[in-house]
């Protein structure tokens, strides 16, 4: 029971005890009532046989009785018990009352306290007492007995109890009420440190910063914190070896290809070698592109987050990215455009953020069929500013679009790739504080990829 909530088995180690305590203290109390109940009892019998000893009397040579009404209003009460009383004398002559009450098995010297059962099966408290009564040389025993049932007796248990276990139940509940409202408040620092972690995205690996931490809780986070940092260098140094990796390719990949180039001008070939020769070229490229967006990507990630090194001129940016890109448009006899709005300007570092719009730019220019538009809109909106790519092309299915942002992966295989365009876009963005998001075109035609960047704010 409560195995995983550390509320529950707080309350649990609490209330078990307690509930312990407040059962045998309410035990207790029940029998201190039933003792003050039982004593109230037998000191009214007591003085009721007594009250009816004190009017036995000779008359005429015989032991006579009259029962004093005070005797039996001692027993009054709301319960209305039923009282009943026998006063006997020697030879077992009943003087008053009904032989149907028992007397006790002994009678000593004082008076003797007991129960006994009615013929009709109801169970009563009895007093008896003996009384010797003398008489020109005559004596005379009499017994006294009075009986009642215990309704009187039971209503006043539960009356002196009553107050006692509400006081006691009231505690328990109290004490329930208390401590969850406050764990529920001294857990809040520790919900605050799992909303922190919660929120995280995997690259975010800043420690935990959580003011007024408990002294328990301190442990913990530093703990983690450690760990935190232990990630954070082990990230660190693989990022540092996929960039110098990459680096490191870079120089025998582009000497690679320049003797390739030059054995392909080399005369004379025969046709197997110079189609040997072509596809080594081309496999060539395909390393060359394959590690130059590796190296962009390690470039990305080890960007500081939310850095706003540069102020970047964004139409400037895309104007320059997208002459670099006419050529490619051109050969693909589509039509590159673009909405620019002038004067915007977004913090980022300026060839991540090139190779951002690069990427989506070159996207959308490789998937959309010839013959198709290609247009990049600028615009400011609040304090970010949305740069939108729009093709007429085939566009994402909605299946695909969950996954295109996950490294390698590709939705289709007309056109060559890496499938590391849209993860760089994203780590890009992220990096410089940003979003980026694709939904379909127009019609449900096209695509079109929106990033939003933070604007430049002059630092204070
Ligand atoms: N504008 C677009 N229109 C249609 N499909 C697209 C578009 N942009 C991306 N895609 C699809 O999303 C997939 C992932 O794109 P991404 O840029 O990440 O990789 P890639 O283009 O295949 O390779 P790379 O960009 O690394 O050379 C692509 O394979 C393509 O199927
Ligand atoms: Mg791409």
């Amino acid at each position: 029971m409560f195995s995983g909530s550390l509320r529950g088995r707080l309350l649990w180690w609490l209330l078990l005890p307690l509930a312990a305590f407040v059962s045998v203290s309410g035990m207790i109390s029940f029998r201190n009532a039933q003792t003050t109940a039982d004593l109230v009892q037998n000191n009214a019998l007591l003085s009721s046989i007594r009250i009816i000893g004190e009017d036995i009397d000779w008359d005429n040579g015989n032991v006579t009785i009259q029962i004093p009404p005070a005797a039996l209003e001692l027993f009054e009460s709301p319960e209305q018990d039923s009282v009943f009383y026998r006063v006997e004398a020697s030879g077992h002559r009943l003087l008053a009352g009904s032989a149907e009450l028992p007397l006790p098995a002994r009678t000593g010297e004082g008076p003797t306290l007991y129960y006994t059962r009615l013929d009709d099966g109801r169970s009563v408290r009895a007093a008896a007492y003996v009384r010797q009564l003398y008489d020109s040389g005559r004596t005379e025993r009499v017994v006294v007995a009075v009986a009642k049932t215990e309704g009187s007796r039971d209503a006043m248990v539960w009356r002196l109890l009553r107050p006692q276990l509400f006081g006691e139940v009231l505690t328990l509940l109290l004490a329930m009420v208390f401590v969850y409202l406050g764990l529920t408040f001294e857990l809040r620092p520790l919900m605050k440190v799992k909303d922190d972690v919660e929120d995280r995205n995997p690259s975010q690996l800043e420690p935990i910063r959580v003011a007024r931490l408990h002294v328990e809780l301190k442990p913990i986070v530093e703990a983690i914190n450690q760990c935190i940092a232990r990630m954070g260098q082990q990230a660190a140094t693989q990022r540092q070896f996929i960039s110098d990796a990459a680096h490191q390719m870079r120089t025998p990949l582009a000497l690679l290809d320049a003797q390739i180039q030059f054995a392909r001008q080399c005369e004379n070939h025969d046709v197997p070698l110079a189609e040997a020769l072509s596809g080594m070229h081309k496999s060539g490229r395909k390393l060359t592109t394959l590690t130059n967006k590796l190296l962009l990507l390690a470039q990305a990630e080890s960007a500081t987050p939310f850095s706003a090194r540069e102020r970047i001129d964004l139409s400037a940016l895309i104007a320059s990215v997208l002459e670099e890109l006419i050529s490619f448009a051109q050969s693909r006899e589509i039509d590159l455009g673009a909405e620019l709005e002038a004067g915007l300007f977004v913090a980022g570092d300026e060839a991540l953020t090139a190779a951002l719009v690069t990427n989506l730019v070159d996207n959308a220019l490789r998937y959309t069929q010839r013959g198709g538009r290609v247009t990049v809109e600028t615009q400011a909106g609040g304090d970010v500013a949305i740069v939108r790519v729009v093709d007429n092309g085939p566009g994402i299915g909605a299946q695909a679009r969950a996954r295109v942002f996950e490294r390698f992966y590709r939705a289709s295989n007309h056109a060559e790739g890496t499938g590391l365009g849209l993860p760089i876009v994203k780590e890009i963005a992220q990096r410089q504080g940003g979003t980026v998001g694709l939904e379909p075109g127009e019609n449900g035609v096209g695509l079109i990829a929106t990033v939003e960047m933070r604007l430049w704010a002059a630092p204070p």
